[in-house]
């Protein structure tokens, strides 16, 4: 075996949650290219040729379960890919409860191995979660998906910020609990990328960190580009990383937060946790000030 060959797929079972388009799809494609064989759960139509495609709906139970049941056998690199905007029903099910019980149920039927790998997307609205790491820590403790589910909702945590907050808590946390199977865990954090969720709302999603890029004379990302560090984290190549929350934001973050673009500055030291909502306020006046440079929804 070559050195290379760590970074490759070959004789592994690959299953991509979320996979039907975007970043999912994108991550899918990387995998077989690499030489796995794949499975894509969504609920949108799968694509992918030679993937096998299985029904999904994150924000059911049910459907979760039929799900794994459909999936069978064992998978070695899990990506939990899927999610959706602020303001969708079943956010909080979709973005980390349903992801979370579709991991647990593959490990409580021993169908994760050792020397497998899962990586979920969580985005750089996420990265303040060590903030608000004490509150999230409580619903860590909750495996039931309803009760989970339901403590997300009355505990103000059913946004897309919460959700994605309680993927880096879950991941950071958990990480220790997962090695000693043998299994690693992370994820990444894309800053705006070109994907259908963007599209549906571009100015949200694409409008923002456009003055750093245009400063920069860059694009969005690609899906692909996101799909790159996703298949790395789950390949072999990356065994001694587990854990992590990695920023894939074309710098836009480390920018913000060292003041070599001032303009994302506060919106920076908010996103990732250095300073409060009610610090911002006092400081900015309100979040639209911000709206061009803002990574807020990302
Ligand atoms: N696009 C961005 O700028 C951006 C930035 C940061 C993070 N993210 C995150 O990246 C991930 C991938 O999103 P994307 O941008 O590639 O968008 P996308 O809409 O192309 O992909 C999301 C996938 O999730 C699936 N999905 C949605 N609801 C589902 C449900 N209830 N059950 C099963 N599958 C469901 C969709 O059908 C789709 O295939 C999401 O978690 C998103 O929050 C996106």
């Amino acid at each position: 075996m070559a050195l290379f060959d760590a970074f490759r797929y070959d004789g592994k079972r690959v299953l991509v949650v979320g996979g039907a388009t975007g970043m999912g799809a994108a991550a899918a494609e990387l995998a077989q290219e690499g030489g796995a064989e794949v499975v894509v759960m969504d609920r949108a139509p799968v694509t992918l040729e030679g993937a096998t495609a299985i029904e999904l709906n994150l924000a059911e139970r049910g459907s979760i379960e039929r799900a794994v049941s459909a999936c069978g056998g064992r998978v070695h690199a899990v990506f939990s890919c899927a999610g959706v905007d602020e303001g969708t029903p079943g956010i909080e099910r979709i973005n980390f409860v349903g992801h979370r019980y579709l991991v647990e149920q593959l490990l409580a039927n021993d169908q994760i191995p050792r020397g497998s790998a899962i990586c979920f997307i969580s985005s750089t609205a996420g990265m303040g979660w060590e903030r608000n790491f004490e509150l999230l820590s409580e619903v860590l403790d909750i495996h039931d998906y309803d009760e989970a589910a339901q403590w997300m909702v009355d505990h103000g945590q059913a946004s897309y910020m919460g959700t994605k907050q309680a993927i880096c808590a879950y991941v950071a946390r958990e990480c220790m609990r997962f090695l000693k199977r043998g299994i690693r865990i992370n994820a990444i954090c894309p800053g705006p990328t070109d994907t259908p969720l963007a599209r549906a709302n571009p100015e949200a999603w694409l409008g923002t960190g456009s003055d750093y890029r245009g400063e920069l004379g860059i694009e969005a990302s690609q899906p692909m580009e996101q799909a790159f560090p996703l298949v790395f984290l789950c390949s072999d190549a990356a065994s001694a990383i587990t854990g992590i929350t990695l920023v894939s934001d074309a710098g836009w973050g480390s920018s913000a937060l060292t003041g070599a673009f001032p303009p994302a500055e506060m919106m920076g030291k908010l996103l990732f946790g250095r300073i409060s909502i009610e610090e911002f306020m006092e400081q900015v006046g309100d979040l639209s000030a911000f709206a061009p440079s803002s990574g807020a929804e990302a």
